[in-house]
């Protein structure tokens, strides 16, 4: 349903996109991780025909971007990184105006629209011109706008970011339906645990370009069997907590330090005897702990591994820079 084919885009000297491939089959959420800056939104911008790739093709529903991107955006609904609503209008008004755009009568567009901000949790405030909604209820309606025409396929900016848990947990959910009904989606994110929980299959990005991709489960076994993870108490013996880990797990194991939260990680085989291995010789050190962990790598860590970026990085980036929503 969605097919991208070696597609690059550069602006002037710079490669936004350096041959960039994803597939999606129908009915299935492709999640497309990557930190900021990496190319997602100019994949999106492809795909939806509002910028054209300099090389390779994109496809949506078989049709392809370059030969028919009226049949393309009659395929597709959008809801981009920065909520797009007309604030002189309503709530219900913003809906019902899609909805005769795609050409519903009168009364399928009210009812479409009615459902919808339903759905959303935006009944109450129907009447009310979306001007002066918050961030989250812009980027709710914004993204109720994208679905009034029920298209085969939805591409998703960031639908999230921004929305408090409540919106996060409604979106997660119109999306598992949309899923349902049979609606392919595309999906960019910076939350892992979104990826983690509503990607079919996830293909992670860097430099406009697929570095890793694979369910959720796969990407996490590629990141190693297990991990062990070690809070310091004094942010001083970080350092040597670090060597003390290095020691114990073998010189392949390169410890990853978060100072932030006196963290130190290792990814390591070896199980709970290394951990134990790893507290005694702490202690020995007399470098006190104050937590200790044994678990599975989640997807976070993934990411780290792949692009160098905690994606808690790029949130507190996102969120220094203002979503304008
Ligand atoms: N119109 C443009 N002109 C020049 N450079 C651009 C343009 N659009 C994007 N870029 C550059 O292309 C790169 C990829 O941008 P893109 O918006 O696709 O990233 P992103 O993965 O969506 O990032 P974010 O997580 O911050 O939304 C960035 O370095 C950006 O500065
Ligand atoms: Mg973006």
């Amino acid at each position: 349903m969605i097919r991208v084919e070696n597609v690059t885009k550069s602006f002037g000297s710079f490669k936004a996109l350096d041959g960039l491939s994803l597939h999606a089959r129908e009915g299935t959420v492709l999640g497309l991780l990557g930190p900021n800056g990496s190319g997602k939104t100019t994949t999106v911008k492809v795909l939806t025909t509002l910028l054209s790739p300099d090389g390779g093709d994109a496809r949506v529903a078989g049709h392809s971007v370059l030969a028919d991107p009226d049949l393309v955006r009659r395929n597709l609904g959008l809801s981009g990184q920065y909520a797009a609503v007309d604030e002189k209008l309503t709530a219900f008004e913003n809906l019902h105006m899609v909805g005769r755009l795609y050409g519903m009568n009168r009364r399928n567009a009210s009812a479409r629209a009615n459902e919808l901000l339903e759905n959303f949790r935006l009944t109450e405030v129907s009447g009310k011109r979306s001007g002066t909604f918050s961030g989250g209820m812009r980027r709710r309606l914004d993204l109720a706008g994208a679905i009034v025409a029920r298209p085969k396929v939805v591409v998703l900016d960031e639908p999230t970011t921004g929305l408090d848990p409540r919106g996060r947990l409604d979106t997660w959910d119109v999306v598992s339906r949309l899923v349902a009904d049979g609606t392919t989606v595309l999906l960019t994110t910076q939350y892992l645990e979104e990826a983690d929980r509503l990607a079919d299959h996830i293909a992670v990005i860097n430099h406009g370009r697929v570095i890793a991709e694979g369910t959720s489960m796969e990407l996490k076994q590629n990141a190693g069997s297990e991990r062990i993870d070690v809070v310091m108490r004094n942010s001083a013996d970080l350092t040597a907590a670090a060597a003390v880990l290095e020691q114990a797990a073998g010189p392949d194991c390169r410890p990853e330090l978060d100072p932030q939260n006196l963290r130190v990680s290792v990814a390591a085989s070896g199980g709970h005897h290394l951990l134990v291995r790893i507290l005694s010789e702490l202690d020995a050190r007399a470098l006190p702990v104050e937590e200790a962990s044994l678990r599975r790598p989640t997807l976070d860590d993934v990411f780290l591994q792949l692009t160098g970026h905690a994606a808690a990085e790029n949130e507190a980036a996102t969120e220094k820079e203002g979503v304008p929503a």
